[in-house]
């Protein structure tokens, strides 16, 4: 199978050497090809450049399976998503209506809503209702130009039911041309039957629960959400020390709600991630600052909960990476879509479209072990891209908030809408 995309208005996102991440001033680095074709064979970019070059004139072009006319268009690698909570039952926003009529996220929380309210719908859903219920969320993202995304547990809070959920990753994994990474995130919140006793439910978390995904081989990545009333970074300790046992590379939702120490805790864990980060501090960036942990803001919940703003303009300064996703879940962002998160970045926090865009692609695809093969064009990597309707620059896209821009997107070489 071979497929061309010629007459593009601008390739977005180019490499002639593979980078697994841009940090810093870097990030402005966007490069783009004007009048471009790119060449697919198989799931693979095999060639790319301008029209009318002798790479093009070497193409045999009356071989090739599907050709796709792309002139006033414009082509990206498919977004990477590096944090979302897609496998859930159910919505919450009677608890939106809640906090519009003054309850703070918190408040929910210690009233036995929020990820415990999920919890509660999950364990009552079969592991078909909810593989339902998360493919029309993962056919919407696809609709939207993701081609990779993470998906965590955190539902289940008991042996049974986050075993369930991570089998339903393993599902979609299978059956969605998507690629996906898994993260355990057991330690979300301490369940209701461990009330008052969160030692008790951290050591079934690795007494129990590891052992049997990791003889199921079910995550790639462990999570904790180190926060006040949540877990503490020595939890986050605790937890890493096990789940690197079992191979499983530590992530954290940091800083978020407060400053808690989750980034601090992430970085001496050897975290390939740390997310959220409303409240990181100096300290913080200069530990992140020479790590391999990817500091990753998640600008959909930021917004959705009005919490204050990572402060993204000294991060990037400070000379480190930053990658964007969409944090898709039920209680703080009910969108996954990475366009958004894209505009809201550039019109909130001041990202310039390049830096979001490097943000959302190679830096997101760091996040989840991908940027050797995903979140640019190059030759080898994965053909993961999509084409957008008809627009004047790669800069209407952060610009026109809102919009549904992307025409076509090709997973694995093949076209899916
Ligand atoms: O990433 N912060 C913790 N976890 C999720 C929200 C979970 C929920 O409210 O259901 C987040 O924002
Ligand atoms: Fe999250």
């Amino acid at each position: 199978m071979s497929l061309l995309i010629k007459n593009i208005g601008t390739l977005v996102h180019t490499e002639s050497d593979i980078r697994l991440k841009y940090s810093g001033a870097e990030m402005s680095a966007l490069q783009t090809i004007e009048n471009a074709f790119v060449f697919v064979e198989k799931d693979t970019i095999t060639s790319f450049g301008k029209m009318g070059s002798e790479l093009f004139q070497s193409l045999a072009i009356d071989k090739i399976d599907t050709v796709i006319d792309a002139t006033g268009r414009h082509v990206f690698p498919s977004w990477c998503d590096s944090h979302t909570h897609i496998v859930y039952a159910g919505s919450r926003e009677r608890e939106f209506v809640d906090r519009i009529n003054g309850l703070t996220y918190e408040e929910i929380f210690s009233r036995g809503g929020g990820i415990l309210n999920s919890a509660s719908n999950l364990r009552k859903a079969t592991e078909q209702e909810l593989f339902e219920q998360a493919m029309v969320r993962v056919n919407e993202i696809i609709s939207l130009g993701t081609g990779s995304v993470e998906i965590k547990s955190g539902y289940g809070l008991s042996l049974e039911s986050e075993l369930k959920m991570l089998r339903v990753i393993r599902r979609i994994k299978e059956s969605s041309p998507l690629t996906v990474k898994a993260t355990f995130l057991g330690a979300h919140a301490v369940p209701t039957e461990f009330k008052g006793n969160k030692a008790g439910y951290l050591k079934m978390l690795i007494d129990e629960l590891l052992p049997a995904i990791a003889s199921e081989k079910l995550a790639e990545y462990c999570d904790i959400f180190c926060e006040q009333n949540y877990f503490s970074p020595e939890d986050a300790m605790q937890l890493f020390e096990a789940s690197n046992k079992y191979g499983l590379q530590p992530k954290v939702h940091a800083e978020q709600l407060s400053h808690s120490g989750g980034i601090q805790a992430g970085v001496k864990s050897g975290a390939i991630s740390v997310d959220h980060l409303e409240f990181i501090n100096d300290d913080d960036i200069a530990a992140l600052k020479g790590s391999s942990t990817m500091p990753v803001i998640l600008p959909g919940a930021q917004f959705f909960l009005g919490l204050q703003k990572p402060e993204v303009r000294k991060m990037i300064s400070a000379g480190l990476p930053v990658a964007i996703s969409s944090d898709y879940n039920p209680g703080s962002c009910p969108s996954g879509n990475m366009n958004q998160m894209i505009s809201l970045a550039c019109i909130i926090y001041k990202m310039t479209p390049e830096e979001a865009i490097i943000a959302s692609t190679t830096n997101s695809a760091y996040a989840m072990g991908l940027s050797n093969t995903h979140g640019s064009i190059a030759v080898g990597k994965k053909a993961n891209l999509f084409v957008t309707k008809e627009i004047p620059s790669y800069n209407f896209i952060p610009y026109s908030f809102g919009s549904v821009l992307i025409d076509t997107a090709i997973l694995n070489g093949k076209k899916i809408s």
